[in-house]
């Protein structure tokens, strides 16, 4: 299989640990383990004692017990644990879709939801977000999209990288096309739980479809993406059995300590959740006075989840000149539109970590300075 470059992590494998702020990341403040050990009484030891063997391939069962509380239909036995998300798509990608298929992938997009796809010479249809309309999904238009060989939809909400999330309306019309028309329903979820209105939170779709698979990690709002624990969970045996089988050849199994520690953070993910969220609405209150502030330069359409927002650029065409400007003049990464094959006049934010306001504060200085 040929496949492109991942080109978010081309331009992070570039940057990412050697530019001293960086202030686009995807994932919230992470936490130590020593923390999370200490929120189990024995944890501490046990941790100490384990050893280093293969593990479960589906995952270990006290982590996918843990796994199902966040779900409402949902049984351990419907889970399958991963190397994070990013194993997870491209395992249920390369074990139940095959050339000749065809997919709607919402745009813009993490790039693997649509590469992995192209890659094994899956055709792709882009269901787009309008800007103009805060980012909503081009809803009227999904039926047009849908071919006699269309096997799933590839939704990502609440959404990289604009922090757009599904309205109800919008999802109970793209479940009736994918009942109509027996249509896979790969809803990647990594961002739930990070709703500013618990309200709008939607169902997962692994919970509301016999074709529904839910993507979840521990990376993102957790802010635990060093321990590389994702999943997929569906209840529909036929396709769980070759996602299942198709993980041999991956990873065969996860990491036994990450799986240990995943089991403790999802038992205590209200404070984990919590910790984050604080830091996400402080950070995003002083985020939106700067954005006012050089409104002139920059607008965005607000998030309603997460700790990311695509913040449009007003003074140029040219995103990536201005990205690469302010690395080396303040130190501070920004992400710039390209990677997500989108245009060159978008970058993304984050907002998710504890030295934001530092990091803030140079960008303020690099605009007061050049702009
Ligand atoms: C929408 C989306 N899906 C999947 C992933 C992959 O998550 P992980 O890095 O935990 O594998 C990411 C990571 O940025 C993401 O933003």
């Amino acid at each position: 299989m040929k496949i492109k470059n991942f080109k978010l992590e081309r331009f992070y494998a570039k940057y990412e640990f050697t530019v001293p702020f960086m202030l686009s990341s995807s994932d919230a403040e992470s936490f130590e383990i020593k923390k999370l050990l200490e929120l189990e009484k024995g944890a501490t030891e046990k941790f100490f004692e384990m050893k280093l063997s293969y593990t479960e391939s589906q995952g270990n069962i006290e982590l996918r017990n843990q796994i199902a509380t966040l779900y409402r239909f949902i049984s351990p036995d419907n889970i399958i644990v991963f190397s994070g998300a990013e194993e997870g798509i491209f395992v249920f990608i390369n074990s139940i879709l095959e050339e000749g298929d065809h997919v709607i992938v919402q745009y813009p997009a993490y790039q693997s939801l649509y590469e992995v796809c192209k890659a094994n010479k899956i055709e792709v249809s882009y269901l787009q977000m309008i800007e103009a309309e805060n980012w909503r999904l081009d809803i009227n238009n999904i039926e047009n999209l849908v071919q006699n060989n269309t096997k799933a939809i590839l939704i990502n909400s609440p959404h990289n990288p604009t922090g757009y999330l599904v309205t109800k309306e919008e999802q109970v019309t793209i479940l009736e096309i994918c009942q109509k028309n027996d249509i896979i329903l790969f809803s990647d979820e990594v961002y739930r739980f990070s709703e500013y209105n618990e309200e709008l939170r939607l169902v997962s779709a692994c919970d509301l479809y016999r074709k529904g698979i839910s993507l979840g990690v521990l990376s993102k709002p957790f802010g635990l993406p060093g321990l590389r624990i994702g999943w997929l969970a569906l209840k529909n045996s036929a396709l769980k059995k070759p996602i299942q089988a198709f993980k041999d050849y991956t990873t065969i199994c996860n990491s036994g300590p990450s799986e240990f520690l995943a089991t403790i953070a999802i038992k205590h993910s209200k404070r984990l959740l919590s910790r984050n969220m604080d830091i996400i609405l402080k950070n995003l209150q002083e985020l939106e006075v700067f954005l006012k502030k050089f409104s002139n330069h920059f607008e965005w359409v607000k998030p309603l989840a997460g700790n990311i927002g695509f913040i449009k650029i007003k003074f140029s065409n040219e995103v990536e000149n201005f990205v690469e400007d302010v690395i080396k003049r303040k130190g501070v990464l920004l992400l710039p539109s390209t990677v997500f094959d989108y245009d060159n006049s978008h970058f993304r934010i984050g907002f998710g970590k504890e030295n934001f306001s530092e990091a803030l504060y140079l960008l303020e200085q690099y605009v007061k300075e050049n702009l």
